[in-house]
């Protein structure tokens, strides 16, 4: 928006105009947390599309940074095959090749933030996916998984747990970072140990950290390798 200071040398109409833009400046992360259906959840991402950056970044998102980290600490390359599931507007891939992963794909169900991630560079190829269902690729595509940001009640549910298992190699990782009330909330951090203790994965890591420092939000970020 252009910045203008109210001063008297402006006329009245514009500095009115300028005021009326900044009111109605929408925000949309405090909706976020407010979103019950999937419908809904699809219509805010196509909403927020063009100024979620921008407004994530306000609030100092750090799950990507934290996530491409953990998961470089437990890669034994870079040049691994990587999925981004929910890559939104790309930040998530944005850091993974930052960290130096180099084929990275990315899916998400939101048209409009797919379109924002294309303009990042940082993915081999992107894809429109819902992954509440059974992703239409094949089992054990990928030799890591990266899901930032995305469980959530009525974004991606725990049960989605297993369409991300299904298509990572054996042996290959899992990195998923999440605000701490999902992990407490809706019960993630308790379905990746039961799927550990039913020998599907082993839990590497797990640690509480920022999430979104700026809104006061912490976050976990957890690291599976598929058995
Ligand atoms: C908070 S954003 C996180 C985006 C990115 N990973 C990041 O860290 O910035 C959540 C993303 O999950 C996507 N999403 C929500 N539910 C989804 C679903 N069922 N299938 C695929 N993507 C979904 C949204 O469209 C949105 O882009």
């Amino acid at each position: 928006m252009i910045q203008l200071l109210p001063s008297p040398n402006y006329p009245i109409w514009i500095v009115l105009m300028v005021r009326v833009g900044e009111m109605t400046e929408e925000k949309f992360l405090n909706q976020t947390y407010k979103l019950e259906t999937q419908a809904e959840t699809l219509a805010h991402y196509e909403a927020w599309a063009e100024t979620y950056d921008e407004e994530i970044t306000e609030n100092d998102y750090a799950q990507p940074e934290r996530c491409a980290t953990a998961l470089a600490q437990y890669s034994t390359s870079k040049e691994i095959d990587v999925l981004d599931i929910g890559c939104g507007s790309g930040l998530s891939g944005l850091a993974l090749s930052n960290s130096g992963f180099k084929n990275i794909d990315g899916c998400d169900f939101s048209p409009a933030m797919l379109e924002k991630a294309k303009h990042t560079n940082a993915y081999r190829q992107l894809f429109i996916a819902d992954i509440n269902e059974e992703l239409a690729i094949g089992a054990e595509t990928y030799d890591a998984v990266s899901a930032v940001g995305v469980l959530a009640f009525a974004h991606i549910r725990t049960e989605a747990l297993h369409h991300m298992l299904r298509v990572i190699k054996s042996n290959g990782l899992l990195v998923v970072g999440l605000n701490e009330h999902y992990w407490e909330g809706d019960s993630v951090g308790d379905k990746i140990r039961t799927l550990c203790e039913e020998g599907v994965a082993d839990l590497l890591f797990e640690e509480y950290g920022d999430h979104l420092p700026g809104a006061n939000i912490g976050g976990w970020v957890a690291v599976l390798r598929k058995k």
